[in-house]
């Protein structure tokens, strides 16, 4: 099981700038744990996560897979062979979905990435979520009916806010891993972000990984905000 981790949202939209960005951690100790999402994905394919593995980084690929049970596992199966340390699907997608996730993400030597899902993106408000989806329950009972989803399909963990994961902790338990972006420095820009927490805070919430972007990526000193945010967070 993968310890407890600060993860830097790689979100740039070429591999030129990604490598541009992680030469700045040439000569530090510690490799950053690295997200790679949908832009840089769909950029450059699989072959920008196979270099950054080979540069010695551990990678959250975050693809959120929604699809029928069959081509979900289909395509976890192509991503296992990448060798990633996490990836993840939509909850939304029903246990048989994320069975079948987490069938094709498993290797044939029984071993398996991290598998996590998103519950609901924390982009949709629950008037939404009510009024265009027809969900008639609140928001936190669908994120922690989601969660009970995700462990009764053997997954994980969730993506979820950092505000959120004590509920997800007490619904299915401490072993079970809650993701949390939205965090930002106490004395930082928030941006578009609205429900954000610090780092320690995070931690003392119940965040197992902490996924951070803007702090660190478009910070003045990216090496010293990383390095401050591993420091709130893992106290290291
Ligand atoms: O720059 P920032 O720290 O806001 O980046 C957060 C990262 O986490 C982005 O890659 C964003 O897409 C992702 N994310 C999020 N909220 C979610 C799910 C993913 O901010 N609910």
């Amino acid at each position: 099981m993968l310890k407890s981790d600060v993860i830097i949202a790689c979100d740039f939209k070429s591999a030129e700038d990604t490598f541009r960005f992680l030469d700045l951690f040439k000569d530090e100790e510690r490799k950053p744990f690295l997200k790679i999402g949908m832009e840089l994905y769909y950029a450059e394919g699989p072959s920008i996560v196979r270099e950054i593995k080979r540069r010695g980084h551990k990678i959250f690929l975050d693809l959120k897979l929604h699809d029928i049970p069959n081509t979900v596992k289909k395509a976890m199966a192509v991503l296992s062979r990448l060798d990633v340390d996490m990836t993840n699907v939509h909850a939304s997608g029903t246990i048989d979905m994320m069975k079948a996730a987490k069938e094709g993400l498993t290797r044939e030597d029984g071993s398996c990435p991290l598998l996590i899902a998103v519950t609901q993106l924390t982009s949709t408000s629950e008037e939404r979520m009510q009024q265009e989806l027809l969900i008639g329950a609140s928001i936190n009972d669908t994120i922690v009916k989601y969660a009970e989803n995700t462990r009764a399909a053997g997954l994980d963990g969730v993506v979820c806010s950092p505000l959120e994961a004590g509920m997800v902790k007490e619904a299915c338990g401490k072993e079970f891993l809650t993701i949390t972006p939205g965090v930002r420095f106490a004395d930082g820009e928030v941006g578009d972000q609205v429900r954000v927490t610090t780092p320690a805070r995070a931690r003392e919430i119940g965040s197992d990984f902490i996924v951070v972007g803007r702090p660190i990526t478009a910070a003045a000193d990216p090496v010293a905000a990383y390095r401050r945010c591993v420091k709130e967070f893992l106290g290291e």
